[in-house]
């Protein structure tokens, strides 16, 4: 089946949530990186949490609540200011250097993004990264109120475009992404944003495992859920060949 569609995940996949770090650096010295990992897992667990409880918060409200528990655990007393702009990068977050080149290439297939983010997040985030000009749809999870991996989320991605999941070729890095959207019907590449080899080589090399060793050996690799990708790739820029032999 052709595929008519291209469709990315956000966070992860053409933003690097990583970029985060220097803000909360800045704004908590010395808690940078402890911050960065524990608020993205958090982040995420809120997600999965509030869907099974049918407790349904946009991931705004999932991300403020996130930072919350963080800067709580840690015991860093701060201001409505700092606790703003460290929020605000996530309306800012960087690109992947992949990410704009491979959009323009993969035209003139329908590229959107199908994302947990909430409809006021994506819409500033892909205005300010530019994305705007290379998207036919951002596609919010909102929209079902339940966020991915429940099937309810993926279906948005038919509803929105006129697509079939086989005519659908869906791109992500996070790995319970890929087990939902392959557990749906789609068909799905896996950017590798940490390679395997770059994970086992993190572990042996540190003594004292980073937090951000941590958050890429529980967030970033395959997981064991009985879904494999179709496609593996290191690059987005890989992506172009693959739609074109499919
Ligand atoms: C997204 C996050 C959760 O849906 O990666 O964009």
């Amino acid at each position: 089946m052709t595929i008519k569609a291209v469709v990315f995940d956000a966070y992860g996949t053409l933003y690097d949530i990583q970029s985060v770090a220097d803000i909360t650096e800045d704004a908590f010295p010395g808690y940078g990186e402890i911050i960065t990992q524990i608020w993205r897992i958090k982040q995420l667990e809120y997600t999965w949490l509030r869907s099974l409880m049918q407790r349904y918060q946009d991931f705004a409200t999932v991300t403020r609540d996130s930072l919350a528990y963080t800067l709580r655990v840690l015991g860093l007393v701060h201001d409505a200011v700092a606790f703003e702009r460290v929020i605000e990068k996530y309306l800012h977050l960087d690109l992947y250097p992949d990410a704009a080149s491979a959009l323009a290439a993969l035209k003139p297939r329908k590229l959107a993004i199908l994302s947990n983010g909430s409809p006021d997040m994506l819409d500033a985030l892909v205005r300010n990264s530019g994305l705007d000009r290379l998207l036919d749809a951002t596609i919010s999870v909102d929209a079902n109120r339940i966020f991915k991996p429940s099937p309810q989320a993926y279906a948005l991605i038919g509803e929105k475009l006129g697509t079939s999941p086989d005519e659908v070729l869906f791109v992500s890095s996070n790995p319970w992404d890929v087990a939902g959207a392959k557990a749906f019907g789609l068909k799905v590449a896996w950017i590798e944003r940490v390679t395997p080899e770059a994970m086992a080589l993190a572990c042996v090399e540190n003594e004292v495992v980073a937090p951000l060793t941590m958050f890429k050996a529980i967030r970033t690799q395959m997981d064991e859920l009985g879904f494999a990708p179709d496609h593996r790739v290191r690059s987005l820029a890989e992506l172009p060949g693959i739609v074109a032999r499919s």
